[in-house]
């Protein structure tokens, strides 16, 4: 990297690690990003028709909001691994979270058509209603994946309580995230993000996803996974990538993605 690239990946970060979130523009060559929209599109029109399912996320039946196995052979869209390696992410995936990475997640969020999808208000934290301290431990420890949106359509959805990763919920936050995940917070703001542009944002902001039925969602979303060799072996595959551990998706990878894959199956049941 150049000192001017580390020096526009700094001043990301130090957005992303006070508001919560930051956006770019131009990450995306034009050519890749036609190239995605492109795929996008027909990967939800497959889903939508029923001709392919490797893991998704429906509304009612019929009705996607998250399409996963975007790698998988099925969709035959190389253009998604190509992708999770375009150099500015894993640039930035090596600047906030180490030289060593393994394979994250990359999957489209897109609108149901025939109703609307509120999603409540949350922290990808696990657990339900923390104590302070139990709350302030989890969102202090070291970062373990780096998350990002690709807006494919101008895109907001995406709701985030501003700064509120860097401490433990208000009574407030307490009070919807248990009770009433659809109300409104003191706070809040939409993260409009517009086509071409690309979010990285931080998963333990308290935040909600409110997706429309009548305004079209197709964004990509990808993260990069935090790699050690010392980290422990899952004892559960997670039911979504389970899908991942059929040798034909590794096979249909590139060579160089490879790598990456291998330090996640190395951790999965045999
Ligand atoms: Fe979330």
């Amino acid at each position: 990297m150049t000192g001017a690239i580390d020096e526009q990946i700094y001043r990301e970060m130090e957005e992303y690690g006070s508001q919560g979130w930051t956006i770019i523009d131009n990450l995306v060559p034009d050519k890749m990003f036609d190239e995605i929209a492109a795929a996008c599109r027909r990967v939800k029109a497959k889903v939508r028709a029923g001709e392919v399912d490797v893991y998704t996320h429906y509304g009612d039946p019929g009705e996607p909001w998250c399409i996963r196995g975007l790698i998988a052979p099925d969709f035959a869209e190389p253009v998604f691994a190509d992708f999770l390696l375009h150099a500015p992410f894993i640039a930035r995936a090596r600047a906030y979270l180490g030289q060593d990475l393994r394979l994250g997640w990359i999957d489209l969020r897109t609108n149901t058509h025939h109703e609307d999808l509120p999603g409540g208000w949350h922290r990808d934290i696990g657990g339900k209603d923390l104590d302070a301290e139990t709350e302030l431990g989890i969102i202090r420890k070291p970062m373990k994946n780096l998350r990002w949106y690709l807006a494919l359509i101008d895109d907001d959805c995406l709701q985030i309580v501003p700064r509120s990763q860097h401490r433990p919920r208000t009574a407030e936050e307490r009070r919807v995230l248990n009770d009433a995940p659809h109300d409104d917070l003191a706070g809040q703001e939409i993260i409009g993000v517009k086509a071409g542009q690309v979010i990285f944002w931080d998963g333990n902001t308290v935040h909600r996803g409110n997706m429309n039925k009548d305004v079209e969602r197709l964004t990509l979303a990808a993260s990069w996974q935090k790699h050690s060799e010392d980290d422990p072996a899952v004892e559960k595959v997670d039911g979504r990538f389970e899908w991942r551990l059929k040798a034909e998706v590794r096979a249909a990878l590139p060579a160089g993605l490879h790598v990456y894959y291998d330090r996640w199956r190395a951790l999965q049941p045999a």
